[in-house]
């Protein structure tokens, strides 16, 4: 058994998606589990390890996906591109498979799936296959098709999903896709001084998700004020405009609210004619590289009367006096912040499902 009872079982949860969010710090530990090397300060990844001189030759990465795992893909390639410098493209599955893709050679072909199964990732991997690529999964379904039709993989491990809304799986995803990241990088340009200092800060990271996690009835308080807006916009740059658009996903799927996500910058070519009086609009708004330029987003947000939500860096008080409400996470390196980021808006999506009468675990169509 890969798993024990307890995992399937509610406990003294209400729904499935609320446990699930609220063991992902444990299901980050079983992730990490010894797949980080602090005597050698090195990433062990058993499962790729066979195929390392070939994915540091590597000369594009295509990650596939769909809905969160496109999302995560998202993330992954900021990150083998800030890590492992190797260009790197995302693509939903469902247009790469369709659309006679290049794949040169070294080109490899990386899938991320939760169950394993979704057709069109599996496609995907099986047209990149057969013009010659190397195939990767991340995956968590141990055994699943996606993981026994790829060369190589890495399993995220963080136990069965069972509500339909992905939520411990997307920080598994990240997780791993960052793994791979820096053990191609360690192989290329990336330092061992860098790649010990990202070690220590994973290792960190299901600590800090408890500490976002008992932000949990506060996130509902907040969340009440805005529960029956129907219109919402997340927006986030760089690593965190794929959380904008989960962010996103996660509210429209279980609470049926019309939510969009998109780049930050990209508001001003047309979406800001939606800002109204009152319009919630979520911005991930953590201290990173792109901060400035966050800051500035949510000033013309304001300006406009949109109401802010802002997940932000523990005290950070510029981004307290602009916004009206706050969520706060610990400061953690940009490449994992994505991690930390996501759960806020998992609780808003799922507190606001709750709140409207919503079948959390099981959302109409899916
Ligand atoms: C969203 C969700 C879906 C899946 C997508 C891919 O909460 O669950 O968007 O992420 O259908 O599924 P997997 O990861 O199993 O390939």
């Amino acid at each position: 058994l890969e798993f024990d009872l307890g995992q399937i079982d509610l406990g003294s949860f209400d729904h499935y998606m609320l446990k699930e969010i609220h063991e992902q710090p444990q299901a980050l530990r079983v992730c990490l589990k010894g797949r980080i090397d602090n005597r050698a300060g090195k990433v062990v990844l058993g499962g790729v390890q066979p195929f390392a001189r070939e994915l540091a030759r590597a000369r594009r990465i295509v990650f596939v996906g769909q809905g969160t795992a496109l999302h995560a893909a998202m993330v992954g390639e900021y990150v083998m591109e800030d890590l492992a410098k190797i260009p790197t493209e995302v693509e939903f599955a469902s247009e790469f498979r369709y659309r006679n893709p290049i794949v040169e050679e070294g080109t490899v072909i990386v899938a991320i799936s939760q169950s394993g199964e979704t057709a069109d990732t599996l496609a995907a991997v099986h047209e990149g296959r057969d013009r010659g690529a190397t195939t990767l999964g991340l995956v968590n379904v141990v055994g699943s098709t996606i993981a026994r039709d790829t060369d190589a993989g890495i399993y995220l491990r963080v136990g069965p999903e069972i509500g339909v809304a992905s939520t411990k799986a997307f920080i598994g995803q990240v997780m791993v896709a960052t793994m791979l990241a820096a053990f191609i990088g360690r192989r290329r340009f990336l330092s061992q001084e860098q790649l010990e200092s990202l070690l220590a800060a994973m290792e960190r990271m299901p600590d800090h998700i408890e500490r976002v996690l008992l932000q949990s009835d506060a996130i509902r308080d907040a969340t009440s004020r805005y529960v029956d807006r129907e219109n919402w916009l997340f927006l986030g740059r760089g690593v965190n405009y794929p959380v904008a658009l989960e962010g996103a996903l996660k509210l429209k799927e279980i609470s049926y609210i019309h939510a969009e996500g998109m780049p930050a910058a990209e508001m001003k070519h047309g979406p800001i004619a939606l800002i109204d009086d009152g319009m919630p609009v979520v911005f991930l708004a953590t201290k990173n590289s792109q901060y400035e330029k966050v800051v500035s987003n949510i000033e013309e947000v304001r300006s406009r009367g949109g109401h802010v939500i802002a997940v932000a860096t523990e005290g950070d008080e510029e981004i307290g006096a602009l916004c009206e409400e706050v969520f706060w996470v610990p400061e953690v390196p940009e490449p994992l912040q994505p991690i930390v980021n996501v759960v806020p808006l998992q609780l808003l999506a799922y507190h606001a499902a709750v709140m409207r009468g919503k079948d959390v675990d099981k959302p109409r169509n899916l």
